[in-house]
């Protein structure tokens, strides 16, 4: 694992906007793992500014989000395809058939779930998974106590989080209490990972994924065990964390970081 401290929110959103863009120059077939969130959004705003000034290529990019909301049709606003639609697909030349999230709408919710699961495996496999972190620690929505190894299924989403994401809806009350999610061993069967987070509100949650131990109880505490995991973030959510010296040498002398300063 690796940790890149930015001066602020919008530097650290930069550096992970200009990573995927990156891998895609690189792979322009490349299977990209999505999140949502409002931290993610400003991420989405600099990839659709890139394909528009810079001719960023979608046209071969296969997408699976995280997660999705169980009982919310596309067209509902809150859920996560619209999110998706609104921020990203419709501002790229991305292939709507090659973006995928699970189907929130099915009848049987755990043969969706595995039928995710297939769909990435056929893809060959995730080779850049964004994330964000929520109150909680979650990864997508895998909440305290998500087995380590979990696959794609569908978790209760609990009162932090709830309460996190109620206020976007009309209605705390019209919030589903369950959603769809890619597993902790989907997420860390991934080539990589990269984590975004900013803000002071994350401070505490992100110390104790990053520098805290192993737990079930920090869903993005697995993310130690990934082989290539890179953790962006602000200086308000770097706050509590003690290696930060360590991660600034790292990102000031490292070869593959110059090209970022
Ligand atoms: C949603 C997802 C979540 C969010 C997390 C942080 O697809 O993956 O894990 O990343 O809840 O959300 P924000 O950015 O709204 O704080």
């Amino acid at each position: 694992m690796e940790v890149i401290i930015q001066p602020n929110a919008a530097a650290a959103t930069r550096l992970v906007a200009r990573l995927i863009a990156k891998a895609l120059r690189q792979n322009p077939g490349l299977v990209l793992g999505l999140a949502t969130g409002r931290t993610m959004e400003q991420v989405y705003a600099l990839l659709a500014d890139m394909h528009k000034e810079e001719g960023l290529d979608f046209a071969r990019c296969r997408t699976f989000n995280l997660d999705e909301y169980a009982g919310l049709p596309p067209e509902d606003n809150h859920s996560y395809r619209f999110y998706m639609n609104h921020h990203l697909f419709a501002k790229v030349n991305i292939d709507r058939r090659n973006t995928h999230l699970p189907d929130g709408m099915a009848d049987d919710l755990d043969a969706a779930c595995i039928r995710y699961e297939q769909a990435i495996q056929e893809a060959g496999g995730i080779d850049f998974q964004l994330l964000g972190i929520g109150h909680d620690g979650h990864i997508g929505f895998n909440e305290p106590l998500s087995a380590l190894r979990s696959r794609t299924r569908v978790k209760v989403l609990t009162p932090q989080t709830m309460a996190a994401n109620g206020p976007l809806f009309d209605g705390r009350e019209r919030m589903p209490r369950r959603a769809l999610t890619m597993g902790v061993g989907t997420i860390l069967d991934s080539k990589r990972c990269v984590l975004l987070a900013a803000g002071t509100a994350k401070a505490d949650i992100l110390a104790k994924a990053v520098e805290g131990p192993i737990t079930a109880m920090v869903s993005a505490s697995a993310l130690q065990l990934h082989p290539h995991c890179t953790i962006v973030v602000d200086e308000e959510a770097a706050a509590r964390l003690e290696g930060k010296d360590y991660y600034r040498f790292v990102f000031r002398n490292e070869p593959e970081w110059q090209e970022f300063q």
